[in-house]
């Protein structure tokens, strides 16, 4: 192990609490220079320490790293985050497993997670804010025999695999908001990207990959002021400390269980029950039009079926809707 990985274990040893550059030094058999150099480094790498003369360096008490061995002990897959790689940070999970993908790098399942991304990737060429120590991004590729038809039940499913195992562990009531967003308390705390190639030849997806970011930890100073509204965070709906690692495996269970019976679409009752969309008022964009409607149900293809006002009712399986208070 490196300096910096020496230290870095022993201040998570003692987590919120100082311990001295002397002490440091000395436990690992360094000079003072090198600790100070060290752990310099680290705040560089962005690990959230506090140095304070005569009292010595402290890691933030809520810091929790993300890593491979950490989350394998929670998991209970037989190929979903089988192979696992981990990263700091990383420009976008999705971007890393579609070049790995594409390569034939990755196994059926190959996950990747990172603590940050740097050009995070959301649904319609939007940004997904992804900055380190508060959330899980993470992306996972699927290859065998997935036929198009199963692949447009592919974000409704994780969907579904996110909001059960967020409420199984953290003890709430997450909601589905058609079609990949997951919310509490009327806020936004997850998003899901799903990314394919297809095989026209075949009917069948050359891979796809599912991209889950899940804002976990408390959000303020982290995200710009005006998301603040619409963005939320586990942790400051549900009042509880959450362990980032058992969540991650958490939801790789679960994504697994549900994939597993993807084409017997029975996620699809869970999913309902958990939408929040139904009955409401919406403005719907599908191919570069908006619309006004009632969401009247979402069918066992996840597809959003609406009334617009004129009473002609469409199902929707791609585009957006946003609720609206009349
Ligand atoms: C959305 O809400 O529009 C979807 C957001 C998806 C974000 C996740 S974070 C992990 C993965 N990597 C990305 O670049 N995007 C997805």
């Amino acid at each position: 192990m490196s300096a910096k990985e020496n230290i870095l274990a022993e201040l998570e040893k003692s987590k919120g609490e100082f311990v001295s550059g002397e002490m440091l030094a000395e436990m690992l058999g360094v000079s003072r220079n090198a600790v100070w150099k060290a752990v310099k480094g680290l705040e560089k790498d962005g690990y959230p320490i506090r140095a304070v003369t005569n009292r010595g360096y402290m890691l933030d008490k809520s810091f929790e790293e993300i890593t491979k061995s950490n989350i394998s002990r929670y998991l209970h897959t037989n190929y979903i985050g089988k192979k696992l790689e981990v990263f700091r940070e990383i420009d976008s999970t999705n971007t890393y497993a579609k070049e790995k993908a594409k390569e034939r790098y990755a196994d059926n399942g190959f996950t990747v997670v990172a603590e940050s991304q740097t050009q995070g990737r959301g649904r319609m060429g939007r940004s997904f804010v992804s900055p380190p120590d508060t959330g899980i991004y993470m992306s996972v590729v699927l290859y065998s025999g997935i036929s198009m038809e199963t692949a447009q039940l592919l974000t409704s499913c994780t969907a579904v695999a996110v909001s059960e195992a967020v409420d199984k562990l953290c003890g709430t009531n997450t909601a589905i908001k058609w079609v990949n967003d997951l919310f509490l308390n009327g806020r936004k705390f997850c998003g899901i990207l799903t990314e394919a190639s297809v095989n026209f030849e075949s009917g069948m997806l050359d891979y796809a990959v599912i991209g889950m970011g899940i804002n976990v930890k408390n959000l303020s100073g982290k995200i710009p002021d005006e998301l603040m509204g619409t963005v939320t965070s586990i942790e400051q709906e549900a009042e509880i400390s959450v362990s980032k690692n058992e969540l991650a495996g958490e939801i790789l269970n679960s994504l697994e269980r549900n994939i597993n019976n993807i084409d017997s679409r029975s996620f699809m009752e869970e999913y309902r029950k958990r939408s929040f969309i139904i009955g409401e008022n919406v403005i719907v964009t599908y191919g570069g039009i908006q619309k006004s409607a009632v969401a009247l149900d979402i069918d066992d293809n996840a597809g959003l079926v609406v009334k617009f006002d004129d009473g002609e009712i469409k199902t929707l399986n791609s585009g957006e809707a946003r609720i609206v208070k009349k």
